[in-house]
């Protein structure tokens, strides 16, 4: 326990309480990106699953056009869709959906293991796309979306949405501009994820194509619990909350430090809990920790205070985000909240020459305008690829359990052809790169 004199107690109490919402400079600026005019036709929109994300973000692109396609390997989420889309034609393969003429911009609301084929394939009959995220299950595939995307010359937006959260971008501003001094230290906080099982398989539900669900990975009897929703907690299809959660706080901690189109040099972690066997596979309970290359250091940790979709299940307890802390003070941030050691470190504004990150308070604005205008959307292919291949490099030093050394100029770890191996999967026939047109 600390003991702290009365006069640090009021200090620390008024920076954490005055310093909790965006200051008036940062919120004076005239810096909102206009959207792009609206005097183009509205975009044909298609969405390919669809499950809870995959109609919320579909219901986002809904406001700039016209939904005319959407697809699942599931009767019961395409029914879904289909009560909020009447009018547009139902499929179960994607690929079938992606020959129809007729269709502009697709939302990728699959599982994991499914972004990337249906992204690349996409891309190449011409559509540009918004994906959710974590834009891939490997870091081959995201270096191979990367060179499609160049190749195709098509728009594709990952759906990391924090980027176009103001008190995101106000905290890694700050920190780009030396506010914190010397960065020392990023601690990143995700929501654990579960530890549940054994699980017992059952019959595959009327209408569920469960072969085409599971796609490149290894074949499983159906468990119900690998499908739908809980699919994050398998190794098989994704990486638990570090990837489902590193996505969004491991992408801002990449933001803040500017090694967004690079990455750390050093990555070591541990598990902080037994799976049980028959149950989910992705470590619930983890600490994770980076070194950048030029020294700072970043520990990622799963945190109890909050339930795997983020409430707060403990007030009290270390809540997720993320928190910069440098030679002159530290800043938190997470969702709907930011904090300092000192109000001034958020209050004074920032000099007329500082560097100012890309502007968006609109995640799905930002697309459509890149849509329209042919320029970058804010979190581009290799952003989603790099922020991602952070959560594997740590998933992949917690599967083999010892430290790594990764080269992000070439993305292959240094001397190490074993954790090498890792950089990709072998994908169950039918499918491969080349399957999927
Ligand atoms: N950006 C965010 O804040 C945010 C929030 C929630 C989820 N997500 C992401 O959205 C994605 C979907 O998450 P969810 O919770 O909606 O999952 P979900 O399991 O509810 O939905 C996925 C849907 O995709 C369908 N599907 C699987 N393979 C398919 C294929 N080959 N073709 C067509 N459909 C297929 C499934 O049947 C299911 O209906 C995940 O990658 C998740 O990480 C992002």
């Amino acid at each position: 326990m600390y003991d702290l004199s009365r006069r640090e107690f009021l200090h620390t109490a008024a920076s954490v309480a005055a310093a909790t919402s965006l200051p008036a400079w940062f919120l004076n600026e005239a810096q909102s990106a206009a959207p792009i005019a609206k005097n183009d036709e509205p975009l044909r929109l298609a969405l390919i699953g669809c499950g809870g994300r995959g109609r919320g973000v579909a219901g986002q692109a809904a406001r700039h056009g016209r939904m005319v396609a959407v697809c699942d390997v599931d009767d019961a989420n395409l029914a879904e869709a289909r009560k909020l889309w009447p009018d547009a034609a139902p499929f179960k393969d994607f690929r079938k959906l992606l020959e129809q003429p007729g269709i502009d911009v697709i939302v990728n609301g699959t599982p994991d293991h499914w972004h990337t084929l249906v992204n690349i394939a996409a891309l190449r009959s011409g559509r540009d796309v918004y994906s959710e995220k974590p834009l891939t299950l490997t870091i081959d595939e995201g270096k191979r979306l990367v060179q499609v995307v160049r190749d195709t010359g098509r728009i594709l937006q990952t759906g990391s949405q924090q980027r176009s959260e103001k008190n995101f971008r106000l905290a890694c501003e700050l920190v780009r501009n030396h506010r914190l001094g010397r960065l020392q230290h990023v601690d990143v906080w995700l929501p654990h994820g579960r530890s549940e099982g054994p699980f017992e398989s059952r019959p595959v539900p009327t209408g569920f194509d469960w072969d085409m669900w599971q796609g490149q990975t290894p074949h499983a009897p159906f468990v119900t619990e690998r499908a739908h929703v809980t699919f994050r907690y398998w190794w098989e299809y994704s990486g638990g909350t570090l990837t489902d959660w590193g996505a969004h706080h491991l992408d801002i901690a990449l933001w803040g430090t500017g090694f967004e189109r690079s990455g750390p040099a050093s990555i070591e972690a541990q598990p902080l809990v037994e799976m049980i066997p028959g149950g989910f596979t992705a470590f619930s309970e983890y600490e994770v920790r980076y070194v950048y290359p030029n020294g700072v250091t970043q520990t990622c940790r799963s945190t109890t205070a909050n339930a795997w979709n983020g409430t707060v299940l403990d007030p009290n307890g270390q809540q997720h985000g993320v928190k910069f802390t440098g030679s002159d003070g530290w800043i938190f941030v997470t969702r709907g909240k930011i904090e300092a050691s000192d109000p001034e470190l958020l209050t004074t504004p920032l000099p007329a020459d500082a560097l100012r990150l890309d502007v968006s308070d609109d995640h799905m604005q930002n697309f459509i305008d890149a849509v329209r205008s042919r320029k970058p959307p804010l979190c581009d292919a290799e952003i989603g690829h790099r922020s991602v291949s952070v959560c594997h490099l740590g998933v992949i030093a917690l599967r083999l359990g010892r430290k790594l050394q990764w080269d992000a100029a070439r993305e292959q770890f240094v001397g190490d052809a074993e954790a090498d191996r890792w950089l990709s999967r072998e994908m169950r026939a039918p499918w491969s790169y080349d399957s999927i047109g």
